[in-house]
């Protein structure tokens, strides 16, 4: 078992392949953290030889910390005369507000007369076989119960009526940890929760940065590296979706650590609400990182024996930089997050008729896009927003999901009939949390938003938010939307979510519970997707929210992959999916080829670029067709068959960053590699052009040194062998970029900015 307790010291020590977790049962009972990192290496004995297997490792590696007596860093009453015991100093598992730590608290109670005071003590532990679940979260799971195992340490406060059930799951062979708490309300009076961290992480040494990704629409996850230093980094939500804004993933990085070297350690909420990560260096130069619910807002009121379940963290260490720890991630999502037929299979290629026609489209119209789609390889139709009630703009008919036989000029039955007929798959836009007041559902029932008594709500998109805290209108509009499913049999669903929540109030409560609303509302919209994919379990569901705005490995646990951003300029889709690329692997990326010049940023790109730049997602089409000359359809074509046959390579293989997208850049490159080293697809992208342009060579990663690989160029369909060089020179010294060598022809170079080669690479 990857759990031990030793009694003697009375320490947890938490092992998966390559790291290493230590806690430790402190004075009083003060649960401590005392090591995430490297694996520990068993030490020798003084005989000089290795220790059997079977002999226990010595407990207190890890437990060298300094206690001094502090001014102004109090003691707990039970510590005595002790004056060096301090909550305030201590490295601590699940620190509480009023318990003398004066740092960010992973644990905020308001007793039943209002004051806040919390001092959680070790009373038992127990260790199972198999991963725990979460009741109404999304939670990482194991198939085998025999890959996972889980511990459960219980602390109590009595006096307080407290207590809280910390869980570990370990994934050893994955070297992933993932932690979530219970708290429950063990005494007579109600109490209320002011915030419940899902994990904090006391980290004794180092000198870490906080690596986040920030946004907004259009422009989501950039990659942003801060100092850790005196004072509290805060970054999240407060906007009840995870986000455009910060995504609930962020790292802890050495200072020296890069894309190679070095110790970092990553968090990811499994969580699409709001969510608040904090990073700071207290007084004595420790890190903590704690990260959950978004405090603000939140405000959980716990009658007695009720429990509150925190959303889960899952944690990966990496001693070999960032790569790896991607690595560890996407591994993490697709076979341990990401559920159901779709898991680690190629989805269809799509084709989505959004950015064609826009809201305003007849039926007509979708039936000549997916012709000519069909015609060249596609193999699903998606009908977008505009299919239902009287939505004739953004304005109108939200809410209403019946569907609009004059626009279509059919049934929606007879629509994706039509469709199948020409071979493709047929798949459908909704957006189930949302209602325009121009629809008949809001004049029945204005009573479903959220809305605060007495005043008007917040318009966005002219939405206003249904109230999916209450189960009876998840339910009602799941049974709308599922009729529909069930009329037109659709493969897939594309699930939107346009605006963030504000005005957050339920009808259906008391003042004594907005507080909870939320967090419940978060649960209603996980609800909902499990009853879609109850009712179809072959449903392929596609997250969304204006492109990226919920984009997290909490929506992953539904949908297997999430529409990356409402930009498709491929250009720009480069950092985008860079910033994504840290947590998300490339089977969760949704990334479609639009038209150009680029709806969004007026930019045109070379064809080949913006395939590449959607090959580096799950790949699809958002334009008409139909206007493509016939040699860009014959390229179309040719990416269709080149993906078809390279798709496990491209989505389930190891994925490098080659470059960063800072300013100086002159090149964005990425590749992925076959999980043996046999083969690989190097992507680069020119951002600049110049006259009389520098040399330019790109060093490749995950490669076998002593390997020879044959280098094609990607001439789509068709690569066309190009050279033979060893892993080692391409690794060590580079792949030389063609671009003015004259022994290439045209077509085989970079030709200015923007334009794009692939290199296929075979052993
Ligand atoms: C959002 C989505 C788009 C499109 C529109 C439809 O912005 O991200 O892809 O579906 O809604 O209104």
């Amino acid at each position: 078992m990857p759990i031990k307790y030793y009694d003697a010291s009375q320490t947890f020590l938490l092992e998966t392949a390559r790291s290493s977790y230590q806690m430790k049962i402190g004075p009083g009972g003060l649960l401590l953290h005392t090591y995430y990192g490297p694996r520990a290496v068993r030490p020798l004995p003084h005989t000089g030889q290795n220790p059997p297997e079977s002999e226990v490792l010595p407990p207190d590696l890890f437990t060298d910390f300094v206690r001094l007596d502090r001014g102004f860093s109090p003691n707990p009453y039970d510590a005595g005369r002790d004056r060096t015991l301090s909550c305030d100093t201590l490295p601590l598992e699940y620190p509480c507000e009023g318990s003398g730590d004066y740092r960010p608290t992973a644990l905020g109670i308001r007793g039943s007369l209002g004051v806040c005071g919390c001092d959680l003590r070790f009373r038992c532990y127990q260790i199972q076989e198999g991963k725990y679940t979460i009741p109404g979260l999304p939670a990482v799971y194991a198939d085998d119960p025999a890959d996972a195992c889980t511990l459960v340490i219980t602390l109590q406060d009595d006096a307080a009526g407290v207590q809280a059930d910390l869980y570990y799951g370990l994934l050893a062979s994955r070297d992933v940890i993932t932690r979530s708490a219970r708290i429950r309300n063990l005494g007579t009076e109600p109490i209320r929760l002011t915030g419940a961290a899902s994990c904090c992480l006391d980290m004794l040494t180092g000198d870490w940065d906080l690596i986040h990704f920030h946004g907004r629409h259009c422009h989501e996850r950039e990659f942003a590296r801060t100092p850790v230093e005196e004072r509290e980094l805060t970054v999240g939500s407060r906007r009840g979706n995870s986000s455009h804004q910060q995504n609930p993933f962020v790292i802890l990085a050495d200072r020296h650590c890069d894309e190679d070297h070095g110790y970092c350690l990553g968090t990811a909420l499994l969580y699409s609400g709001s969510f608040s990560a904090c990073a700071c260096r207290e007084q004595f130069g420790l890190t903590r990182l704690l990260m959950g619910v978004q405090p603000e807002r939140f405000d959980y009121p716990l009658a007695p024996g009720e429990t509150f379940y925190t959303p889960e963290a899952a944690m990966a260490f990496s001693q070999d930089g960032l790569s790896h720890l991607s690595h560890l991630f996407h591994d993490l999502i697709n076979s341990h997050i990401v559920r159901g037929p779709w898991k680690n299979r190629r989805r269809p290629i799509l084709i989505n008729n959004w950015e064609a026609t826009g809201i305003e489209f007849r039926g007509s119209q979708i039936l000549a896009i997916a012709e000519q789609a069909a015609e060249l390889g596609v193999e699903m139709m998606v009908l977008d927003d505009g299919w239902f009630g009287r939505r004739s703009s953004d304005s109108a008919g939200l809410g209403d999901w019946y569907v609009n036989e004059e626009k279509l000029g059919c049934s929606i039955g007879q629509l994706a009939d039509r469709i199948r007929d020409m071979g493709l798959r047929f798949g459908l836009w909704i957006e189930p949390e949302m209602v325009n007041e121009d629809s008949d559902l809001y004049r029945r029932h204005p009573d479903w938003v959220l809305r605060i008594p007495g005043k008007d709500p917040v318009r966005s998109r002219y939405q206003l938010v249904l109230d999916f805290s209450r189960p009876e209108i998840v339910d009602h509009v799941f049974r709308q939307i599922a009729e529909v499913i069930r009329e037109c049999k659709a493969n897939y669903v594309k699930m939107d979510m346009n605006r963030c929540l504000n005005d957050v109030w339920t009808a259906a409560e008391g003042l004594q519970s907005q507080g909870k609303i939320l967090y419940q509302y978060t649960l209603g919209v996980y609800h909902f997707m499990d009853q879609l994919l109850t009712a179809f379990p072959d449903l392929l569901l596609e997250g969304c929210a204006g492109g990226g705005g919920r984009f997290d490995a909490g929506m992953l646990y539904y949908c297997p992959q999430i529409w990356c951003s409402d930009n498709t300029d491929a250009v720009d889709r480069l950092s985008i999916q860079y910033g994504t690329s840290f947590c998300y692997p490339v089977s969760t990326i949704g990334a479609h080829v639009s038209a150009v010049p680029n709806v969004t940023t007026g930019r045109t790109v070379p064809l080949r670029t913006r395939a590449a730049a959607a090959m580096a997602g799950t790949f699809g089409y958002e334009l008409d067709l139909n206007e493509l000359n016939d040699e860009e359809k014959k390229d179309v074509r040719g990416q269709i068959t080149f993906f078809k046959e390279h798709w496990e390579l491209l989505t389930l293989g190891l994925y490098y960053r080659l470059t960063s997208p800072d300013g100086a850049s002159e090149l964005a490159a990425w590749m992925e590699v076959e999980r043996t080293g046999k083969e690989a697809l190097v992507t680069a992208v020119s951002l600049s052009s110049h006259g009389n342009g520098p040399v330019r060579y790109v060093r490749l990663k995950g490669l076998e040194p002593n390997r020879l690989y044959r280098i094609s160029i990607v001439n789509i369909p068709e690569p066309q062998f190009l050279f033979c060089r060893s892993g080692a020179s391409l690794m060590y010294q580079g792949l030389l970029l063609p671009e003015d060598s004259a022994q290439h022809r045209d077509d085989r170079k970079i030709r200015g900015q923007y334009d794009c080669l692939q290199f296929l690479l075979q052993s």
